[in-house]
C-alpha cells in the first residue's frame, strides 16, 4: 500500500503544532502549575522545552521521516533485530492511555460548547459554576454521550486520511485559537485582583522546588504538551519527504507551543485570583475559572463560545495526531486498512474512557497510582513515565545508535556550532536529565 504524504510542508507545520497545541496548553498546563506552586514550575517547565523538549521534538521527527514507517515499524527498520521497537509499544501504549483520558476532557470542553450555543452556560447556575460543573461531571452517563461524540468525530478525521482530514482541519483552527488566546489574555489582565495572578505565575517561590515531584511535574508537562516521546511527531514526521527542512520546522512548533501555554496561564491565573478560586483546585481549574471570565464581561456569550469552539477544536486536532499513533500500527503491522484501524482503535479507547469518565462520579473513591483516582492515574502513567521513556529513548537512539554523521544528516543539520549543540544536547545532557529526574522523583537522588 502506497504511505501517504504532506500536501506541503505547511501543512505539515500546521498539523504538529495542532498536535502540539491542545488540552495540554490550557487545561493541564494551567492545572498542573496550579498544583505546583506557579512560577518555579513554569521556569522548570521552560527549561525542559528548551533543553530537552526541542531537541528531541527535532530526533523524533527526524526518526520517522528517515524510516516512513509508524513508530514501531521505524525502530524495526532502522534497527532490524534489535530490540528498540519494544520502545514503540510504550508510545502506542501512551497513546491509547492519553487519549483515554483526553477525550473525556475533551467531551466536557465539547459540552460547554452547546452551554454556550444554547445559552444554558451564559446565567449563574444556583450551585456556581464550580458546583455545576462537579454536578455534570460525576454523572453516569452524560459525559459519556459527550465522550463518544468527542471519539467519534477523531474516528472520522483519521479514517478520512493525512491529506484531507487532518491537514485541512488544522489549517482553519489554529490560527483562530491564537487570536481568541491573546484577546483573553489582554482581558484577563484587566480583571481586579490580576496582579496576584500575575504574581503566582511569573515570581518564583523557590521553595516548591524542595519538592521532587515538581520536576518530573515540568518534564511530563513538556512532553505531554508537545505531544513528545508518544510517537505522534514520529507518525506525523513518517509523512514528510526528505525536501522539506526539519530544524527550523520543529524549533518553530515548540516555541508556539510553550507560547500558547504562557498566554493560556495569563489568562487563567488572574481569573484565578480574581474569583477567589484555589489554584491547586486539580482538573476542573479551567471549566470554572472561564466561565466565571464569560459570565463577568461584556460580550461573555459569544466570547465563551468561541473559545470554547476553539477549544474543542485544539483538543480534535491533538487527539487525530494520538489516534493516528496505534492506526498507522495497525495499518502496517496487521495490514488494515485506514478505515477499520481508526473503527476498532476509536472504539476501544471509547470504552477505556468510559472507565475515566465514572471515575469522575460513581468510581470516584477508585484509586490506583498512589492516591489518583482512574484519570490522574492514566496521566500520571503516562505523561510523567511513559513519555519520558520515549524521550530518552529516541534521544539514545540517535545519540549512540546512530553516527554523528547519520543522526545530523537525518535531521538536516550540517556541522555547524548549532548542531554541535544539538548533537551534545540529544547525546549526554537530555538523557542525564530525563535519568536525573527520575531518580529523583523515586528518592534515589
Ligand atoms: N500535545 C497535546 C496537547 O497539548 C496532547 O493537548
Amino acid at each position: 500500500m502506497q504511505r501517504e504524504n504532506w500536501a506541503s510542508r505547511l501543512g505539515f507545520m500546521l498539523a504538529a503544532m495542532g498536535s502540539a497545541v491542545g488540552l495540554g496548553n490550557i487545561w493541564r498546563f494551567s492545572y498542573v502549575a496550579g498544583e505546583n506552586g506557579g512560577g518555579a514550575f513554569l521556569i522548570l517547565y521552560i527549561l525542559s522545552v528548551l533543553v530537552i523538549g526541542i531537541p528531541l521534538l527535532l530526533v523524533e521527527v527526524s526518526i520517522g521521516r528517515k524510516a516512513q514507517r509508524d513508530i514501531v515499524g521505524s525502530y524495526k527498520k532502522l534497527a532490524p533485530k534489535q530490540p528498540w521497537f519494544m520502545v514503540g509499544y510504550v508510545g502506542v501504549a501512551s497513546a491509547f492511555l492519553i487519549l483515554s483520558f483526553y477525550s473525556v476532557v475533551a467531551g466536557w470542553a465539547l459540552y460547554y460548547w452547546w452551554g454556550y450555543v444554547t445559552g444554558v452556560m451564559t446565567v449563574m447556575p444556583e450551585n456556581g459554576f464550580g458546583g455545576s460543573f462537579d454536578a455534570f461531571i460525576s454523572q453516569d452517563y452524560a459525559p459519556l454521550f459527550w465522550h463518544a461524540l468527542f471519539m467519534g468525530i477523531t474516528m472520522l478525521i483519521v479514517l478520512v486520511g493525512v491529506k484531507k482530514g487532518i491537514e485541512l482541519a488544522n489549517k482553519i483552527l489554529m490560527p483562530i485559537l491564537a487570536l481568541m488566546m491573546v484577546a483573553l489574555a489582554i482581558y484577563s489582565i484587566t480583571l481586579p485582583g490580576a496582579a496576584d495572578g500575575l504574581a503566582f505565575l511569573f515570581k518564583p517561590d523557590w521553595s516548591v522546588l524542595d519538592d521532587p515531584s515538581v520536576y518530573i511535574a515540568a518534564l511530563g508537562q513538556a512532553f505531554f504538551s508537545l505531544s513528545l516521546g508518544v510517537g505522534t511527531m514520529m507518525t506525523y514526521g513518517s509523512y514528510l519527504t526528505k525536501q522539506h527542512q526539519l530544524p527550523g520546522a520543529t524549533v518553530g512548533i515548540g516555541v508556539m507551543d510553550t507560547l500558547f501555554a504562557i498566554i493560556s496561564g495569563i489568562v487563567i491565573f488572574p481569573a484565578v485570583f480574581a474569583f477567589d478560586i484555589d489554584p491547586s483546585s486539580g482538573p476542573p481549574l479551567v471549566f470554572i475559572t472561564l466561565p466565571e471570565i464569560f459570565y463577568q464581561m461584556n460580550f461573555g456569550d459569544i466570547v465563551g463560545l468561541v473559545f470554547f469552539t476553539a477549544l474543542s477544536l485544539a483538543a480534535i486536532s491533538s487527539s487525530i495526531s494520538l489516534l493516528e499513533v496505534p492506526v498507522a500500527y495497525l495499518m502496517r503491522a496487521a495490514k488494515m486498512s485506514r478505515k477499520l484501524a481508526s473503527l476498532i482503535v476509536g472504539i476501544v479507547i471509547f470504552a477505556s474512557g468510559v472507565t475515566v469518565s465514572l471515575g469522575m462520579g460513581k468510581w470516584s473513591d477508585l484509586t490506583l497510582i498512589g492516591d489518583r483516582n482512574i484519570l490522574d492515574s492514566m496521566d500520571f502513567l503516562s505523561s510523567n513515565i511513559f513519555l519520558p521513556i520515549g524521550g530518552l529513548t529516541m534521544a539514545v537512539f540517535v545519540g549512540w545508535y546512530f553516527t554523528k554523521q547519520e543522526a545530523l544528516e537525518a535531521s538536516d543539520l550540517t556541522n555547524n556550532q548549532i548542531s554541535q549543540i544539538w548533537y551534545v544536547l540529544v547525546k549526554f545532557i537530555a538523557p542525564i536529565l530525563i535519568i536525573i529526574i527520575f531518580l529523583n522523583s523515586l528518592g534515589i537522588v
